[in-house]
C-alpha cells in the first residue's frame, strides 16, 4: 500500500483523530434539529456553557423541531432563559415554523431561514448532509488569518481562504478539527504552535501568530446608570415586556434614567455585562399601582421569561 500523502489536511485529521472532542453530543448524531441547535446555542456560547446548562434540557423539553414549531414562543423563550441573546431563540420558532418542522437539505435553502447565516448554513449542510463546504466561526477564522497570514478581516478574503483549505473529501471531520483546533490549540492570546498539525507551512507561527488579524483599536464599552423599578401593589409585582431587540419578548422591571428626583426605598445595586455595555443600576421598591404594567404573584414569575439582569433585580427584592 502507497503511503498516504502528508499534507495539511491529513495532519490536521490525524491529529482530530486522536485529540479531537469526540464525546460531544452534536457530534454523536446526525439528526440535523439536534446539529442546528448546537450550533445556533453555540454562536455566542462557549460549548462549557451549552454542554452543562442548556443543550439536554432543551432537548427534554423540545425533542424535535416539530415541538418547537407547535410550542409557543414564550415556552420557547422560557427555555432559553440565561444563554442570551434571544433574538436567536425567536429566529428557531420562526424558522421551526417556516419550516414546518423539517429542515431543508440544500445550503440555498437552509439560509434563505431566519437565523441562519452562511457559517451556520454550512455547518448544518457538512456535519448533518455531508456538503464539502467550509465553516467560518470565530475559532476557524482565527486559524485561517494566522496559517495564511491574512491581517485583514475582509470575508471574501477569509472565504476564499476557508475553501483553499477546506478537504472536500472529509468535510464533517475537517470542519470539526478546524473548530477544534482553534478552540484548543491556535488560541487567541497563547496559541500552542508546537503542538499544532498545520505548524509547517503557517505564516503566523514562522513569523507571529499574534499579528493576524491586525488588531482592530479598542472601543471601550459605555455603562449605562439606571434605577430599577420594583413596582408593588397588593402584594403583586409590575413588569413590561421589553420590546428592545436584545431582549424582545422577555419580561422585566420597569428601567429608568438615574436622577436626583428618584423614587422608592432603596434596595441594592446590580449590575450586568452584555457585549457591547454595561448596566449598573439601582433596585428601587415604589408600593403603589401605575398604569401600564402588568402584575404578576412573585410565584408566578417563575414561569415567565426573564433576562439575567431581571432575575438579579428580583433576588435583591426577595432579600430585603
Ligand atoms: N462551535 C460551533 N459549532 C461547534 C461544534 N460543532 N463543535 C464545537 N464547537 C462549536
Amino acid at each position: 500500500m502507497r503511503p498516504m500523502q502528508k499534507t495539511p489536511q491529513t495532519s490536521l485529521l490525524k491529529w482530530y483523530a486522536r485529540r479531537g472532542r469526540h464525546t460531544l453530543p452534536w457530534r454523536n448524531t446526525r439528526d440535523p434539529y439536534r446539529i442546528y441547535l448546537s450550533e445556533i446555542m453555540l454562536q455566542q456560547t462557549q460549548v462549557a456553557t451549552v454542554l452543562e446548562r442548556f443543550y439536554f434540557p432543551f432537548l427534554e423539553k423540545f425533542p424535535t423541531l416539530l415541538h418547537v414549531a407547535q410550542a409557543p414562543l414564550d415556552e420557547v423563550l422560557k427555555q432559553w432563559e440565561g444563554l442570551g441573546y434571544y433574538t436567536r431563540a425567536r429566529n428557531l420558532h420562526h424558522t421551526a415554523q417556516a419550516c414546518k418542522g423539517q429542515l431543508p437539505t440544500t445550503i440555498e435553502a437552509l439560509i434563505a431561514l431566519k437565523g441562519i447565516g452562511r457559517s451556520t448554513a454550512h455547518a448544518i449542510g457538512a456535519f448533518a448532509f455531508g456538503i464539502a463546504v467550509p465553516i467560518l466561526d470565530a475559532n476557524v477564522r482565527r486559524v485561517l488569518h494566522r496559517y495564511f497570514g491574512i491581517e485583514s478581516r475582509d470575508e471574501k478574503g477569509l472565504w476564499a481562504a476557508a475553501y483553499a483549505l477546506l478537504d472536500t473529501q472529509h468535510p464533517y471531520e475537517y470542519n470539526q478539527a478546524m473548530m477544534d483546533l482553534g478552540a484548543m490549540v491556535c488560541i487567541k492570546s497563547t496559541p500552542k504552535c508546537d503542538d499544532c498539525p498545520l505548524h509547517e507551512a503557517c505564516i503566523g507561527k514562522e513569523s507571529n501568530p499574534l499579528a493576524y488579524p491586525a488588531p482592530k483599536p479598542k472601543k471601550s464599552a459605555p455603562t449605562h446608570h439606571l434605577a430599577l423599578l420594583v413596582y408593588r401593589h397588593e402584594g403583586r409585582l409590575g413588569l413590561v415586556q421589553r420590546t428592545t431587540r436584545l431582549l424582545q419578548g422577555l419580561w422585566g422591571f420597569v428601567q429608568a434614567p438615574i436622577d436626583n428626583a428618584i423614587e422608592g426605598v432603596y434596595l441594592g445595586r446590580v449590575s450586568h455585562q452584555y457585549s457591547h455595555f454595561g448596566i449598573e443600576g439601582e433596585v428601587r421598591l415604589i408600593d403603589g399601582w401605575v398604569e401600564g404594567l402588568e402584575w404578576f404573584e412573585v410565584e408566578a414569575l417563575e414561569t415567565l421569561a426573564l433576562s439575567t439582569l431581571d432575575h438579579k433585580i428580583l433576588a435583591c427584592y426577595l432579600a430585603q
